[in-house]
Parts: structure tokens; C-alpha cells; sequence
């Protein structure tokens, strides 16, 4: 056998080829989309920071939903945007609220297609942004910081008011310690022994959070580097994980996605439970900026993207691409 009778060239020489030799593939049921519904509105309005996402009204949060099962995609998470925010997020837990009348719409219009999943985060509902109720602080320099604690409370009544809504995954998004037990806790006690948890359990204070920031037209001042991870760590990633599954998460998840392709192949590794990750607004910002500006070849920067985040482990995306590439891949 000489050097050059192995020639890994020959699994790239045909489309065909190619096609047969992929690891990694993308499928519509491995998709998951995020939409913004918000409240007082009665027709989409476009985010400027991410041309192509739209906030819906509760009628066009069906029909997008609709069609998201129609696309066959695996599910979609949905934010809030309330009209009124106050100190402690209090239209999270109002059963009238807009993220909880949209999880029954979109429960509604899936009709058990699609896997439909909700925010647990009151950053939406706060009028200082943040994603927990604050107490005052003499060691922070702001006066004030989130008090874990007070938080998990709250978020112990808004799980409890959207398993009540319908959602079938709750996804915990606000980094307080204990979050997942308590929500467990709370599940378990009012017979919701069905709603799954999706634990974003190594979520970065990042800066690609930036145009989500605008789409939920967030208050916030400062930062969120008290509760959300340092983007030095990487071993940390798997501490986080393995508390959430001890605690009663269903699901892990990794986020943002394509920065952390290192934490999200550790957690592929160790995980126990399905890992998934989150391409979050500033991925997506990005790739349709240059795109819109002629730089990169906008469709196969997506593909590029998305089947990086699967190639390092995750087994579903959550990404704004979900219902064009499921469209795409169904062709
Ligand atoms: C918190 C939450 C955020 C995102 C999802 N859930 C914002 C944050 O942590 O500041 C960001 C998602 C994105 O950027 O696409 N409720």
C-alpha cells in the first residue's frame, strides 16, 4: 500500500457520495423555533435587530404555529412581551398574561403536532430587566442584587401557571441556583407530572444576547454576570449540568450555541439526558447582516451553522431558522 492509495478525497468526489457519507444531518424534527408574542398588538411587527423575526399578535402566533407543524418542525419556545412591567414580574404569573394566554393559543393551534414550550425567566416581566425580583446590596455597586431565593419563589408560581396554560416543556432560562428542584418540587406537588423541564443549564452572560434584548424590549441596566456563567469557564459547564440533572431536568441544554461548541461537545459527552442548545439572536443577527451586505453566502452559512452546533453534539437546535430550514429540507 503506497501513501496515496488512501485517499480520503474519494468520499468527497460526488454529490451523491457526499451525500451517503454525511455524520450529521439536519432534519425538520430536530428544530426548534423561539417566537416573541406580544401583548396589544393585532398584526406582526417586524425587530429591527433581527430582520425576519416578527413579534406576533395571539392570532398570527396560530397561524405561525400552524405552520411551524405543517413545516414539521419539533416544537416551538415562546416569549412574552407584556404591555406593563413592575418589580416582580407580576404578569408572568397572571393567568391572563400574554405568555400564558399564547401557550394556550399555540397549544390550541399545534393540535399535539408540534411540542410546544414556554420562557420560565421573568427578565420579559420586570421593570428593571433583570431576571429575578432584586433586594438591596451594600456589596454591589448598583445597590441592589437579584436575590436568588425570593427569584425561585416566583419562578415556582410560573411554572405552576404554565403547566396550568398547557406548555409541555418548561424551559428554565434564568440561572438561579435550585431552580430546576424547586420547579420539580412544585410540578410534582400539583399533579403536573407530565411537564417536562428543559434546563438551560450552562447559559453564558453573553454578549450575542444583544438583538433578543430589543425583541423583548428589555429594561434592563448593568448586567447579568451575577447569575449567568463566565465565558472563561468551560469545566463549569459540565458542574451546571450535572446539578440540573440531578435536580429533575429532562433536558440540558447549552447557550449561546456556536461560541460554546466545546462546553456543548463535554456535555454530549457526559449528559445522561438530551442535550440540546440554543443559536441565539446574535448568531442569527449576524449571519443576515453579512448576508444582507453581500459577505457570506447567506443559505450555506446557515446550513454551516446550524450543522456545526448538531456536529458537536446537540441533538435539537433551537434556532430563528427553524421554519426555513425545515422548509428547505422538506424540497
Ligand atoms: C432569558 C432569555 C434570554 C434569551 C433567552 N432567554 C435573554 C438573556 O438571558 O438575557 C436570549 C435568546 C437570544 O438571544 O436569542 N429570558
Amino acid at each position: 500500500m503506497t501513501e496515496r492509495s488512501i485517499r480520503p478525497r474519494r468520499l468527497r468526489s460526488s454529490p451523491a457520495m457526499r451525500r451517503l457519507i454525511a455524520e450529521t444531518r439536519l432534519h425538520p424534527a430536530d428544530l426548534v423555533l423561539p417566537m416573541f408574542v406580544r401583548e396589544g398588538i393585532s398584526e406582526p411587527e417586524a425587530i429591527g435587530s433581527m430582520p425576519g423575526v416578527v413579534h406576533h399578535s395571539l392570532d398570527s402566533l396560530k397561524r405561525a404555529v400552524e405552520a411551524a407543524a405543517e413545516a414539521g418542525i419539533g416544537g416551538v419556545m415562546l416569549f412574552g412581551v407584556p404591555l406593563e412591567k413592575d418589580a416582580v414580574g407580576s404578569g408572568a404569573t397572571d393567568p391572563d398574561g400574554i405568555l400564558n394566554a399564547g401557550i394556550r393559543a399555540a397549544v390550541d393551534a399545534a393540535d399535539g403536532a408540534l411540542v410546544v414550550q414556554s420562557d420560565l425567566c421573568l427578565d420579559e416581566f420586570t421593570d428593571h430587566g433583570h431576571c429575578g425580583v432584586l433586594r438591596a446590596s451594600t456589596r454591589s455597586a448598583t445597590g441592589y442584587e437579584v436575590d436568588n431565593d425570593a427569584t425561585l419563589e416566583r419562578y415556582r408560581d410560573m411554572a405552576l401557571v404554565q403547566a396550568e396554560s398547557g406548555a409541555h416543556i418548561l424551559g428554565l432560562s434564568g440561572m438561579m441556583d435550585g431552580q430546576t428542584a424547586v420547579v420539580r418540587e412544585a410540578l410534582e406537588g400539583a399533579g403536573f407530572v407530565d411537564t417536562a423541564i428543559l434546563a438551560y443549564a450552562a447559559k453564558y452572560a453573553s454578549a450575542y444576547y444583544g438583538p433578543f434584548r430589543e425583541a423583548v424590549n428589555s429594561s434592563l441596566v448593568g448586567d447579568r454576570r451575577t447569575y449567568q456563567m463566565d465565558s472563561a469557564n468551560r469545566r463549569e459547564g459540565l458542574l451546571e449540568v450535572e446539578l440540573d440533572i440531578a435536580e429533575g431536568a429532562d433536558i440540558v441544554m447549552v447557550k449561546p450555541a456556536g461560541s460554546y461548541l466545546d462546553v456543548l461537545a463535554d456535555v454530549a459527552a457526559t449528559s445522561t439526558v438530551p442535550v440540546w442548545a440554543y443559536q441565539v439572536s446574535g448568531e442569527y443577527a449576524m449571519i443576515e447582516a453579512a448576508a444582507a451586505n453581500g459577505w457570506i453566502d447567506r443559505e450555506r452559512a446557515i446550513d454551516e451553522s446550524v450543522l456545526s452546533i448538531k456536529r458537536a453534539g446537540a441533538d435539537v437546535v433551537l434556532t430563528y431558522w427553524a421554519l426555513e430550514l425545515a422548509e428547505r429540507l422538506g424540497r
